[in-house]
């Protein structure tokens, strides 16, 4: 079997289309603030993502960037300055925050209606009640690629491997809404390929690059790779892309130091897997659609539409 790709760009083009045309006939801007802290390279990356795309769907963003010896006190105070602006719709804080940030209490302080990216109790909660809450835009956007790939997920068994509270919690409990029997692993758990290999949905989301192989995935799965990892060793890149694939990929690590590998072995998956999503250009670029929908969708909610 040859897996078939899923690409992430043609959905994501359709979900920002979609917000775009939507923001447009509102009549008023929706707002969205991301607050970053520090120097994290691949946090600036992705801001800037963020950033660009809310203006191009015609939103208003702004981008507030402290230092990364910034207080603890100081970033919550801004929390509270845009908790309290009529507007702005979304606030993000972009994670990791330096170590003297409480992060926790951060996350906490954000206005529950401006949630955007759904990691408030009250969204957590709300989300495993089965109510209408801001979800976690990097799962939501998993769900958006099953579907309007035309993926059943009702009564299958969706696997997720990975518990973290960004993905794999968030993850389960939405294919849990859509009516999966759903299956979460982790590192402590026993025997992990017995587990995967009964997926027809594998999630992973664990943070570690190739990790998923082969013998992991039962025959004709849709394997779904949320990892971004920088691998730079070019020995292990050759255990995971094709011939086809390998030469651009020794190129990246020549030219930038290192190439963007998700946590399934790709070359392996192809073979095993019925559907499979690409790092890059699979799931990651459905999150930041996401994070645009939330942000409408916050908007529209705060403001009676
Ligand atoms: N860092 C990595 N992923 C995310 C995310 O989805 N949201 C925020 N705020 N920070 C992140």
């Amino acid at each position: 079997m040859t897996a078939q790709l899923l690409s992430g760009k043609p959905i994501a083009e359709a979900i920002k289309a979609e917000v775009a045309a939507e923001v447009a006939s509102l009549g008023y801007r929706p707002g969205l603030a991301v607050v970053r802290v520090g120097e994290d390279p691949a946090s600036a990356v992705y801001v800037g993502s963020k950033v660009k795309t809310t203006e191009e769907l015609g939103m208003h963003s702004e981008h507030i960037h402290l230092p990364a010896d910034a207080s603890h006190d100081g970033v919550l105070s801004i929390v509270k300055e845009l908790n309290a602006r009529d507007d702005i719709d979304g606030i993000l804080v972009q994670l990791p925050l330096p170590e003297q940030v409480r992060d926790r209490e951060i996350l906490e302080e954000i206005d529950p209606a401006k949630d955007v990216d759904g990691f408030h109790p009250m969204n957590v909660g709300r989300l495993s009640q089965g109510y209408d809450a801001l979800v976690p835009c990097t799962p939501a956007g998993v769900i958006q690629i099953l579907k309007r790939s035309g993926l059943e997920i009702a009564g299958r068994h969706a696997v997720v491997v990975g518990r973290s509270n960004i993905v794999g919690k968030p993850m389960a409990m939405l294919l849990l809404q859509e009516n999966a029997t759903v299956t979460i692993c982790h590192s402590r758990t026993r025997d992990l390929p017995a587990i995967t290999q009964q997926a027809d949905i594998l999630i992973a989301a664990i943070g570690r690059p190739g990790f998923i192989r082969g013998e992991h995935i039962g025959d004709g799965a849709t394997v779904v790779d949320v990892g971004i990892n920088n691998v730079s060793d070019q020995d292990f890149a050759s255990e995971l892309f094709s011939e086809g694939e390998l030469p651009k990929r020794i190129a990246a690590i020549e030219k930038r130091g290192f190439t963007l590998v998700g946590d399934v072995n790709p070359k392996e998956a192809v073979e095993r897997a019925a559907y499979f999503t690409p790092v890059p250009g699979g799931v990651g670029l459905l999150t930041v659609a996401m994070l645009m929908r939330n942000t409408l969708e916050a908007a529209k909610a705060r403001r009676g539409r």
